[in-house]
């Protein structure tokens, strides 16, 4: 697996851009949120946990459809960004994964979009093994950018590939799989009481 040539600094990223890639001017950005939006299973959720929030526009998407939204992100900033683009319509906070914030203990619905290659391969395995502990999560929607980056862990079908195989080696089952020339998107349920 290709490593990063180096550390990212998502904070300083966020501290000179507040929208260091483009979320909310490219057409790319806005096509991904709207095929995430139609991949999810379900069209309402009690609670869905935005685990790598960024500026806030895939929080924004879920504050439409669930009772309640928790966005994290590591960067404190891009979390600050979440707040100020959601206006009050969520609760956010500074959490790193694969650790799970308490207020995202009940997520039924966990979406991970362009975060998992971001991770390297010890903290992906545990992340499954925490989305899978998950008391009330029923499904776990992530997205990938499918072109080559130099910060990441891998190319992202690969990273998305790895982390289904892990989730269906317990009892998530392949739910949804968009494949686009430049994103792919992909969700797993299981049954409600399976953790
Ligand atoms: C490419 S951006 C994607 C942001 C947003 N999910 C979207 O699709 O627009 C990657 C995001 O992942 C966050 N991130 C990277 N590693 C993370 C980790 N271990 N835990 C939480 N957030 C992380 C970064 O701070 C950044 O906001």
């Amino acid at each position: 697996m290709a490593e990063p040539t180096g550390p990212v600094d998502f904070d300083g990223r966020y501290r000179e851009d507040p929208d260091p890639w483009g979320v909310h001017s490219r057409w790319y950005e806005r096509r991904k949120t709207a095929c995430l939006a139609a991949a999810l299973a379900q069209e309402r959720y009690a609670v869905a946990w935005d685990a790598a929030c960024g500026v806030g526009q895939v929080a924004a998407l879920l504050a439409d459809r669930c009772d309640l939204v928790v966005a994290s992100d590591l960067s404190p900033r891009a979390v600050e960004l979440t707040a100020a683009h959601t206006a009050g319509r969520v609760e956010t906070v500074v959490s790193r994964l694969p650790a799970v914030p308490a207020l995202a203990g009940d997520a039924e619905l966990v979406v991970l979009a362009e975060v998992v290659y971001y991770l390297p391969p010890a903290e992906r395995a545990r992340l499954a093994e925490v989305l899978t502990s998950l008391p009330g999560a029923t499904e776990v929607a992530a997205v990938s950018w499918r072109h080559e980056a130099e910060d990441t862990w891998g190319s992202g079908a690969d990273s998305l590939a790895e982390l289904g195989g892990l989730l269906t080696r317990s009892d998530w089952k392949e739910h949804t799989w968009l494949q686009d020339p430049s994103f792919e998107i992909r969700t797993w349920v299981r049954s409600p009481g399976s953790a």
